[in-house]
């Protein structure tokens, strides 16, 4: 799978490529990222990006011309990007759904903002998606683009070495992750639950099931509208619903 990624600060995205799960799998020849840096697409003797907005008021957009080269180049070297992205706090949430949509993507284009936002007629001619990582405001789309990338590469075949972790991972399921512990088997007074040393498979994977059920309805009840729950997790659900509390 390849990534383009348009920015003012390539050394920033680059870093945040280089290491971990991504920087491996770009060693390993199964995830392509080149990183642009947006100045190089400016014809002026300053390599100026932004400019003030039309009808006034504060801060800088940033300019049609740079990206509209940057992006027809990308396109004239293959075959069109399957998606065009604009990372901007005004896109739609980035969830496991679409995670998997863009992991089927051969070539994801991704454009990150400053400032006030890009020229409009870029989102209008260019960007298939405009996409948000969190309702909240970060001071440009890097951080956004680096958060996509990696979400999206645990999900191309390969990437992740145990591809189990990655169906068992928060959201695959629908439900949040269980708990996990490793050694020691006491630790500062704690225990380990009993059923995780017990060596009865069966057992700790129920205990599993029926945690990461606890904490989804503790913490994230609205994801249990649409997870697909199996007889068990339903008795459990109403058990709970109708204590008003959770026990075990
Ligand atoms: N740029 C600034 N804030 C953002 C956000 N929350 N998501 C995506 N891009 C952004």
């Amino acid at each position: 799978m390849r990534f383009d990624v348009i920015t003012i600060f390539p050394t920033m995205v680059e870093a945040g490529l280089a290491e971990g799960v991504v920087g491996r799998a770009r060693g390993r020849g199964l995830l392509d990222v080149v990183v642009h840096n947006l100045r190089d697409y400016t014809t002026d003797r300053h390599h100026v990006v932004d400019d003030v907005p039309f009808g006034g008021g504060p801060g800088m957009v940033m300019k049609p011309e740079p990206f509209w080269a940057a992006l027809a180049q990308i396109s004239a070297e293959g075959p069109p990007p399957d998606a065009v992205l604009l990372m901007s706090p005004a896109g739609r949430r980035l969830d496991e759904a679409g995670v998997r949509r863009f992991a089927g993507c051969r070539h994801v284009v991704v454009l990150c903002g400053r400032y006030e936002g890009i020229d409009e007629r870029v989102r209008t001619r260019w960007v298939t998606d405009e996409v948000s990582i969190g309702d909240y405001v970060l001071s440009g789309g890097e951080l956004p683009a680096l958060v996509l990338i990696d979400a999206v590469a645990r999900r191309v075949p390969g990437v992740v070495g145990d591809e189990q972790s990655v169906e068992e991972d928060s959201f695959a399921r629908g439900v949040l992750d269980y708990p996990h512990y490793t050694r020691p088997a006491v630790w500062d007074g704690m225990a380990v639950p009993e059923v995780l040393t017990s060596g009865h498979h069966q057992a700790i994977r129920q205990w599993r099931r029926y945690e990461a059920l606890r904490r989804t309805f503790e913490r994230r009840p609205d994801l249990l509208e649409t997870a697909a729950l199996d007889d068990d997790e339903r008795t459990w659900l109403r058990a709970w619903q109708t204590q008003g509390n959770i026990g075990q």
